[in-house]
């Protein structure tokens, strides 16, 4: 049984069509709905989609005498709450229990999805990011909110996802279940694709990482239970639902945006693909072609990995080498002089191996010196492999 909260703000009649899809899919389907909830949409609208009367009184007879919020949390395989109003959120996060949902959240061992929604302000203000923040590191699932017009009439984040993108995280929720939930608990920050270098307002320098490496990462991690925060230049993926994905564009704010989340890591894996250089210059106006060469200086970025290298406290430390020649004694120097845990070096020159494919062949080594030659497979596959080894070195 999947349980759905609905809690009171004007998104909630967009959990309709959710609980719609998933009555559809076979899923047997119990509505909780706040007081509040029950002001913006009916509980006959639910009620007679899912066939089973909507929940949203504490003080219920049972005719068998259980206590019926333990009982849902017992019988759930996954609770959603969507939306989930800053004010809900903000209860969880203090702990308190004065509602159905609310004690019913406390009481649910199983999986929880919250799908936030609200003004734009609201969502970007410290005490409901802290609030999130926290609860993800407590194991809550959260789905990022959509930009766009809200119904205040500001444009900004806070919107609902639509009912389709909810639908896929808890399905996907519900069968990663059969897989190993041994990341509960655990940050990992996981960097993807290219960073762009601009020259002026048209031009940039970059290289071919296409994002694949680092996304697979970060659905497998997702799938077994982290919370993931995918730091990723750009790229024509999609985020994994459940990662809490930061867009970046240049190695700087790359950068910046791995020193912010690090401290709240435990496991950082720079599968990006960072360009060494910038362009010393930008150009505010289209570089005009002048002469028959063009003579481009360039400055170096600051090396984001060992700038955490030579910070770490407790994180465990994951590079990617991307070598075309003497993969192993290169991998080894990037693996001692960035202080790294471990390297998972490709050949980007190989075939099945490097940028833009499925797949890949690495060679990963500990920073023991165990060296351990993977074939060829996919990115997926290879993503758990990693994660496997990750686990290995926060035990060692
Ligand atoms: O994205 P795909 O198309 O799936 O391709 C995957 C991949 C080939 C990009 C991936 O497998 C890979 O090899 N990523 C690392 C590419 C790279 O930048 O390698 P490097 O040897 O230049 O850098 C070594 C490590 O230092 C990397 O973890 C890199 O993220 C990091 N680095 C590099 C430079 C810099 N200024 N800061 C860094 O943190």
């Amino acid at each position: 049984m999947i349980t759905i909260g609905v809690t009171g703000g004007i998104a909630a009649y967009k959990t309709i069509d959710v609980a719609s899809t998933l009555k559809k899919l076979g899923h047997d389907i119990q509505i909780v709905m706040t007081k509040n909830a029950t002001n913006f949409v009916s509980p006959l609208s639910f009620a007679s989609i899912v066939k089973h009367p909507v929940i949203s009184d504490m003080f219920l007879d049972d005719k068998n005498g259980e206590i019926l919020h333990i009982e849902l949390a017992k019988k759930s395989d996954l609770l959603l709450i969507a939306p989930a109003t800053a004010n809900f959120i903000g209860k969880l996060r203090a702990g308190i229990a004065d509602d159905f949902l609310s004690t019913l959240v406390l009481a649910c061992k199983k999986p929880i999805i919250i799908a936030p929604a609200m003004n734009s302000n609201m969502y970007s203000n410290t005490i409901v990011t802290e609030n999130i923040a926290y609860l993800k590191s407590k194991g809550f699932i959260f789905i990022e909110p959509d930009v766009g017009l809200l119904a205040c009439g500001d444009v900004g984040i806070g919107k609902l996802p639509s009912p389709e993108t909810i639908v896929r995280l808890v399905v996907n929720t519900i069968n990663s279940r059969k897989i190993k939930q041994d990341l509960i608990g655990k940050t990992y920050l996981i960097t993807a694709g290219p960073t762009i270098e601009a020259l002026d307002p048209m031009r940039y320098i970059s290289n071919y990482s296409t994002g694949k490496m680092g996304y697979a990462l970060s659905e497998m991690a997702q799938k077994r239970g982290a919370n993931v925060i995918l730091i990723s230049g750009p790229t024509n993926l999609i985020a994994p639902a459940g990662v809490t994905k930061i867009d970046v564009k240049s190695a700087m704010d790359m950068y910046h945006a791995v020193l912010k989340y690090f401290d709240q890591s435990d496991v950082v894996i720079k599968s990006a693909a960072v360009a060494d250089f910038r362009p010393k210059h930008f150009s505010d106006q289209k570089i005009k072609k002048g002469d028959d060469t063009f003579i481009l200086e360039l400055v170096k970025n600051p090396d984001i990995l060992k700038t955490l290298g030579d910070t770490k406290k407790r994180q465990i430390l994951v590079g990617f080498a991307a070598e075309s020649t003497d993969l192993i004694a290169n991998a080894q120097t990037k693996l001692k002089s960035k202080n790294l845990d471990l390297i998972v070096a490709n050949n980007i020159t190989n075939d099945g191996a490097g940028f833009g494919l499925t797949t890949n062949i690495v060679t990963i080594i500990d920073k023991n010196g165990n060296i351990d030659q993977i074939p060829k497979m996919s990115k997926d596959d290879l993503a758990n492999i990693i994660l496997d080894k990750t686990i290995a070195m926060s035990i060692d």
